[in-house]
């Protein structure tokens, strides 16, 4: 594995979840994901563009299942301190009836937008439809979410990197970092 190319350092985001802690909670993630999966059937991932990206490469590599992926993208109208309503802005290429989905998405804040496309999903009707997301700010909960699997409970700040951005800038940092806004 190369080096990190941008460990923390002075000028970046203070550390929260260094690399190799996110590395092992995603190996993690992997294992449990595997065990309540039927053998030999194919997990769709699905990951929410594009903050969920980079976690949803790592995941599906670890994941020792025939998987598939697929990629959606929301928007959501109002601004992210208050949230408004959240739409479907590019779907799904893939038909997920009768399949086994996994919603991947970065972090779960207010709820709203994993509760949107949650039942925006089921109804098409999946065999099967989980929720992974790396992080979660429960503090800012407004809506109740259950997800099924759940890489770090974090506390109410603005996080940045591995996938995560501020103004589209941070998204390639190799760990999460805090940044205040
Ligand atoms: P929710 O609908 O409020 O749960 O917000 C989820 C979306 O807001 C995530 O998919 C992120 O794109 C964004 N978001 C929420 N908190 C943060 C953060 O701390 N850093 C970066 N993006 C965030
Ligand atoms: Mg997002």
């Amino acid at each position: 594995m190369a080096l990190s190319k941008r460990p923390a350092g002075p000028g970046l985001p203070e550390t929260l979840l260094g690399a190799d802690e996110i590395r092992r909670r995603v190996s993690g993630l992997a294992r449990e994901i595997e065990a309540d999966q039927p053998e030999g059937r194919e997990l769709l991932c699905v990951g929410v563009l594009k903050g969920a990206v980079f976690f949803l490469v790592d995941l599906v590599r670890e994941l020792r299942l025939p998987v598939a992926v697929d990629f959606l993208q929301t928007s959501s109208y109002g601004s992210s301190s208050e949230p408004g309503e959240v739409v479907i802005r590019r779907d799904l290429e893939l038909p997920i009836r009768g399949r086994d989905v996994l919603l991947v998405e970065d972090i779960v804040d207010t709820g709203h937008t994993v509760e949107t496309l949650l039942t925006t999903l089921r109804l098409r009707r999946p065999r099967s439809l989980r929720l992974c997301a790396l992080l979660d700010k429960p503090e800012r909960r407004e809506v109740e979410v259950e997800i099924d699997y759940m890489g770090f409970t974090i506390p109410d700040r603005f996080v940045v990197g591995y996938g995560l951005d501020h103004a589209e800038r941070w998204r390639d940092l190799p760990y999460v970092g805090v940044v205040e806004v």
